[in-house]
This record gives C-alpha cells, structure tokens and sequence, in this order.
C-alpha cells in the first residue's frame, strides 16, 4: 500500500506543563514548567516553523514531574500568547466528561479562532486514578469509554440536538450553543495497543504514537490505515521523537549518553513498573511501552527509539524515512526546550522542507 503524502510533514512540540523536562534524569535541565517560560517557547515555536505544541494531562506527581498545570487551562494560555500556533489540550474520560470538554473546546475555538485541538488519552496510571478516586477500567473498557467520548464531542459540536445512548454516557436532545468555529477541533489519540489503532481507525483524526523505528511505525499504520478503508474513515499519524541535534553526531551522541547515565534509575523502575498498566495490560501486548527497556523509558515515549539524534542532515534525513512510511507530524521533545526547539527550528526544519522538494514528496 502506498503511505506517502505531498503534504509538507508537521511539527509539533511537547508543552513542559509538567515540571521534571522530558527525561527521567538528574543531568542539568535548562527547562521550565511555569507559564512566563512556556509564553517565550510556544512564541519561539510558531517563528521557527512549529505548527503545534502539545499539553500534557496529569492530576499527580510522580516519576519526576512533580508540578502539573491542567492541561486545558494552560493551553488556553498560550494561545493568548501566540498567533498561529495551534494547541493540543489532553483530555483524561474520566475525570472529564464530554459535554464538559465540549462546551470548554467550543468556547475556546471561538475565542483563539479555532486554534485548539483535543488529544483524548485514555489512562495508564492507576495510581492517580486512585488517588483522585476515579474507578479504574481494564484496557479494553478504556478505549470503550474513550470512543465514546470521542463520538460525543463530535456528535455535540456537529450536530443541531445531540442524542447518544451508550455504556458510559447518555445524551437527549442535547443542544450545544455556541458550536466551535469551522473546521472543529482536531481530535488527537495517544496510545498504541490495537485497541488504540482499531479507535483510530474508526473516529480519530490523528493518531499518536510513542517513538519507534521507521519499520514498528511502519507496521503501525499499514495495519490503521487498512482498517480505516474499511471503515471509509481518513487518519493522520503523529510520531513522538526525542531530538538531540548539535553541529556533530559525536557531540549529539555524547548527549544522549550523559542523559543515560544521570538517569534517576529509582524513578525510572517506578515509571516502568506502572506503565505496565498501559500496554502489558492489553490482551495482544503490544501497547505504548510494552517491549520499552529501562534505558527506553529515561525518555517518557520512548523518544530515543525514533533516533533523531546526530547532526541537522541526519535528522532531516531520518524524518523523511517517516514522512515516505506515510507519518505527517512529528513530534518533538528535548532537554534544554527553549534552546534546543529554537536550533531545531532554524536548522532541521528547513532542511526537511528542502528534502521534500528535492525528493517531490
Ligand atoms: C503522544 C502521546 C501523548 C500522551 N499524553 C498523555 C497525557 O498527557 N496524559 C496521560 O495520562 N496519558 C497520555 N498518553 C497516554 C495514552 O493516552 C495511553 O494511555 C497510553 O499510551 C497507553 O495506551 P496503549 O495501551 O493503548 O498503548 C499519551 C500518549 C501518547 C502516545
């Protein structure tokens, strides 16, 4: 089957609305949770060619993020702040329910001009579901609740009275006023399990994904894609990538190692032991985290995997082995954020730009 697009591949960043950075290590982190750090990154981002920043949900600390601004909150803010940029708030079914999120969504894309995007995660830390007492569903009732949800936003926003009678939730003639402005808001989904890919190929408009070769992602959306044709439904894949781009690959690899070997191991067999929640839990295994090693999970998705680390060339090379396996964002995290997001997008981004021309992808 043929993946490639002709669309230029996008950019997206991680939003540090967690404390802690990106990696589970006490290496020196010239990255910052709070929102007057976050204003000048998300600005700097959409100068330099980013297309989307990416909010994160969590209700508790743990595993070195020990701050967490709300996800919807803060996306709100940086969109005060900035004028292109498009921002993806995380939405948890669950502690959120959907006319909640939806009537939030909506007044946030009528204020921000339709700039706001959802990305419905469904829960891999039962831990903080437990210390917020929210019940916790096994894997497969995740998804269920999560299709839902996903099927109640897009049925309030679209639709004149909403009426939907599900396992988890109910709608009667419901009325939504005022709709969010055309084109709604993307809906993103994280997760990798096949529960998560059988979702997107049925509701979601993008896909996420933890980090992997181009060969695992490769497979991931031969096997979304197929399953989307028969559903007559259109989904596009965003890949997580950790990105350490210096003048020389020495240099960059250098890096990455010092990163390993500060890593707060106690943290990491923490992090390990409760993401065993996610993807061992699914019937196949074969969700985010699964096969992940120790070393893997220094970086929270698996971001070393994608390998964007080396010289800016290197790493425009290596996206275009993804955007030619039919991937259309990446997305980005790095470990001194401003700084780092702020070379990628004046060296990588351009390079990627003149290898699509070349190459008429
Ligand atoms: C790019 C991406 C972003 C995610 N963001 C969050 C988040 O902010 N909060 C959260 O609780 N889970 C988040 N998740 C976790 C997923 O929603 C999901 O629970 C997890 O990946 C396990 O899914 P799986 O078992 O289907 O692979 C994210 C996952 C991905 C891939």
């Amino acid at each position: 089957m043929t993946t490639s697009n002709s669309s230029p591949i996008q950019f997206a960043y991680w939003v540090p609305n967690v404390s802690g950075g990106l990696v589970i290590s006490k290496i020196e982190q010239r990255t910052n949770w709070e929102h007057l750090y976050n204003r000048q990154l998300a600005q700097t981002a959409e100068n330099v060619g980013f297309d989307y920043a990416l909010t994160q949900i969590r209700f508790t600390a743990g595993y070195g993020a020990e701050n967490q601004h709300e996800s919807v909150t803060f996306s709100q803010y940086l969109l005060s702040v900035t004028e292109r940029l498009k921002v993806i708030a995380a939405l948890l079914p669950g502690p959120w329910n959907p006319v909640l999120a939806a009537k939030q969504i909506a007044t946030i894309s009528k204020l921000y001009n339709a700039r706001i995007a959802v990305n419905v995660v469904s829960g891999w830390f039962r831990s903080e579901f437990k210390a917020i007492g929210e019940p916790w569903l096994d894997h497969e009732e995740r998804y269920l609740r999560s299709e839902e949800f996903i099927r109640c936003l897009q049925g309030i926003w679209s639709q004149p009275a909403f009426n939907f009678s599900g396992d988890f939730y109910r709608f009667r003639d419901y009325v939504l006023k005022p709709k969010p402005l055309e084109p709604f808001p993307e809906i993103f989904q994280g997760g990798s399990s096949r529960a998560a890919r059988d979702m997107a190929s049925r509701v979601s408009d993008w896909y996420f994904t933890n980090g992997g070769s181009v060969e695992y992602i490769q497979k991931q959306i031969e096997d979304i894609r197929t399953k989307a044709q028969l559903n007559d439904h259109q989904v596009k894949i965003g890949v997580n990538g950790f990105a350490i781009a210096r003048d020389s690959e020495q240099e960059a690899n250098a890096v990455l190692q010092d990163i390993l070997d500060h890593s707060d191991i106690d943290a990491v067999k923490g992090f390990h032991h409760e993401v065993q929640n996610a993807g061992n839990a699914s019937p196949e295994k074969e969700g985010n985290w699964a096969k992940s090693t120790l070393e893997d999970l220094v970086q929270y998705n698996d971001g070393f995997k994608t390998n964007l680390i080396g010289t800016p060339l290197q790493i425009a090379q290596r996206i275009i082995e993804y955007k030619k396996v039919g991937v259309n964002l990446m997305l980005l995290g790095f470990l001194h954020v401003q700084e780092e997001l702020e070379y990628f997008g004046k060296n990588v981004i351009p390079l990627v730009r003149q290898l699509e021309n070349e190459l008429g992808l």
